[in-house]
């Protein structure tokens, strides 16, 4: 059984009030901090190996070495807590179990860098989260771990929760700095990046809230011990969401590194009866699907991409043989189209169209040269647009229509869906299978 840590305290009763959290340890690594010189502390998180828990997986420690040291301006740090991505559900967890974690991370995150503000942008409908962080942040100030003279270290340090509008391209974190300021959340070019001019034009620090929740245990157990629970490039244990038609669904912690057959096996508990394994999607919506012979790729940056996928935000969906892929990618199609922000043409109208052909060839109305015009969509917005959301939608559509390409066309060629036989693209009444 591996050593717990950022799913340490989900097991204790009552863990998200601070008296409980400090009975076991926390905020214990706050004086660690305050006595390491703050290059020792980015060394640290160099070596840990910890790379971005929100999706991109760019390292922690090159990242706040990116911030400038010797600015005048105010600096600030800004915590992703959008979880928007469909099938991703772990920070979440942290922020309504264990929301003091979060706070001594960022409390360690901003005395390393000089950061003396700090926002937690959490999604708007995740409101049990928000009232969570709220509470144990007016605890923390009552302790004297946030607030003036930190520890009597004379750092201050201020933190606020605000609560997102509910978009999904808040989570991108140039829209989410547009929101934060009261502004439509439409992402900004890059660069330059939010490390140079960031909230109100300040460097700014953005990461997600189970990067910045691993900070206290790197700064407890050393950069070095960090890196050796995962594998080479990526360090650590992590959180991991399991969904879809599985026994356990649910989050669990485990090393970087463990395959996704291990996490079906030991933590999901299998598929449910019944239910043979058609597929998966590793890291959240946006990535690429996969087919079985994938499962024993390794959960990582880099061997998630050389199994044709990613790690995206280590949240799997488990998907069955009673799926209909077309219809799967038809709900997400429409989610990305729901959710551009509209700024950019490849985005706007292309996630539109894409949808629109998608719908059509599952309602039993496509023709077969929409195929190529699909991936066409797809070449045409990947990489074309001011953010990452349009590729969100380009990348997995054209990964279900290359990975499972006869059953887009079977619904072309029998015009209805084989998985719903009463659905034609001629007809509205039900007819039967034989039909
Ligand atoms: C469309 C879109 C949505 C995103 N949503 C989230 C999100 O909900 N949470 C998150 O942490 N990162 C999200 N990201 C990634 C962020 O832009 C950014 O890479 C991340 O917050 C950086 O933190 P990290 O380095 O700690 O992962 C999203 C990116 C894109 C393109």
């Amino acid at each position: 059984m591996e050593e717990k840590f950022l799913s340490r305290n989900f097991e204790i009763e009552k863990a998200y009030n601070l008296d409980i959290f400090e009975e076991h340890g926390g905020y214990s690594t706050l004086s660690k901090a305050f006595s390491m010189d703050t290059d020792t502390i980015i060394s640290e998180m160099k070596k840990s190996n910890l790379r971005g828990r929100g999706g991109a997986g760019f390292p922690t420690g090159v990242k706040w070495s990116f911030m400038p040291r010797d600015s005048d301006k105010e600096k600030y740090l800004v915590i992703n807590a959008d979880e928007g991505e469909p099938g991703t559900f772990k920070d979440r967890y942290i922020m309504e179990l264990d929301p003091h974690r979060l706070i001594e991370g960022c409390v360690i995150t901003a005395y390393t860098l000089g950061l003396r503000t700090g926002y937690i942008f959490v999604r708007g409908e995740l409101q049990h989260a928000i009232r969570r962080l709220e509470r144990a942040i007016k605890q923390a100030y009552e302790k004297g771990h946030l607030g003036k003279n930190i520890h009597g270290k004379g750092f201050d340090f201020d933190l606020y929760v605000h609560s997102s509008a509910g978009a999904y391209i808040c989570g991108e974190e140039t829209g989410l700095i547009e929101g934060l300021e009261g502004k439509p959340g439409q992402p900004r070019m890059k660069p330059p990046f939010p490390a140079i001019v960031g909230v109100f034009g300040h460097p700014t620090l953005v990461n997600n809230v189970e990067t910045i929740a691993s900070v206290p245990f790197i700064i407890e157990r050393g950069g070095d011990f960090w890196a050796s629970l995962g594998i080479e490039k990526n360090g650590g244990p992590k959180l991991f969401g399991l969904s879809g038609m599985i026994k356990k669904p649910g989050v669990y912690e485990a090393p970087c590194g463990i395959t996704v057959r291990e996490l079906l096996e030991r933590f999901g508990g299998g598929m449910l009866d019944g239910s043979d394994l058609k597929a998966f999607i590793p890291g959240g919506s946006s990535c690429a699907i996969l087919k079985p012979d994938a499962l024993d790729a390794q959960m990582g940056i880099e061997t998630m991409r050389e199994a044709g996928s990613s790690m995206g935000t280590g949240c799997v969906t488990f998907i069955d043989h009673t799926t209909c892929m077309v219809r799967l990618a038809t709900r997400l199609a429409h989610f990305y189209h729901h959710e551009s922000c509209g700024q950019c043409t490849p985005c706007r109208e292309g996630t539109g169209w894409a949808y629109k052909v998608i719908n059509s060839i599952e309602a039993g109305r496509g023709r077969p040269e929409e195929l190529e015009l699909l991936l066409d969509i797809c070449d045409s917005i990947q990489g074309n647009t001011i953010c990452a959301h349009g590729d969100s939608l380009a990348i997995p559509v054209r990964s279900y229509i290359k990975t499972f390409t006869e059953e887009f066309e079977d619904h072309i060629k029998h015009q209805r869906c084989p998985f719903k036989p009463w659905r034609t693209g001629k007809s509205k009444s039900k007819v039967s299978s034989a039909a």
